[in-house]
């Protein structure tokens, strides 16, 4: 079969090209989530306590036991640094330490948490 013009040579081409394109799409929406957590994180005063950068170096930082978590070192995290495990630490705050001061954030959106949470892992040095 001569596939030079036919119909199913442009539709092999065309599909091919979509490919990239929606990998370049996912990305878009990847720095699109990870700006707005970054706004959230400046809105909600995540700084007070980890950091205008997130190193866990907030005002009276170190006077706090435990201190607030460095989100750039994923061994430095004391509850789990996947998604999850993030979005449930601000979600609930932690409260199986008595004396963490990490609040909850129970009123922000699924939606907020993703994107707050997106923002924290693009910290993260793997
Ligand atoms: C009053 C200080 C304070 C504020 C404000 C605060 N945190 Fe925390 N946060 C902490 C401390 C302290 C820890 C460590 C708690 C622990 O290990 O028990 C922590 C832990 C966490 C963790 C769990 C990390 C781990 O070690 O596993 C996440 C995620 C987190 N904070 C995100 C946030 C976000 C996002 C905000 C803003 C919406 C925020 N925090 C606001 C003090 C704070």
């Amino acid at each position: 079969m001569n596939l030079t013009h036919s119909p199913l040579k442009l539709l092999i081409t065309a599909s091919l090209s979509l490919v990239p394109m929606a990998n370049a799409f996912a990305d878009q929406q990847d720095n699109i989530a990870i700006e707005k957590g970054k706004q959230l994180y400046q809105s909600y005063n995540c700084a007070v306590c980890h950091g205008e950068k997130g190193k866990g170096d907030g005002e009276n930082a170190e006077a706090y036991d435990p201190y607030p978590t460095n989100f750039h070192d994923t061994k430095g995290y004391h509850h789990g640094y996947k998604v999850e495990d993030i979005i449930h630490s601000i979600k609930y705050g932690i409260k199986d330490n008595p004396n963490s001061i990490m609040p909850s954030f129970s009123h922000l959106t699924d939606q907020e948490l993703k994107e707050i949470s997106a923002y924290l892992l693009s910290l993260q040095e793997k």
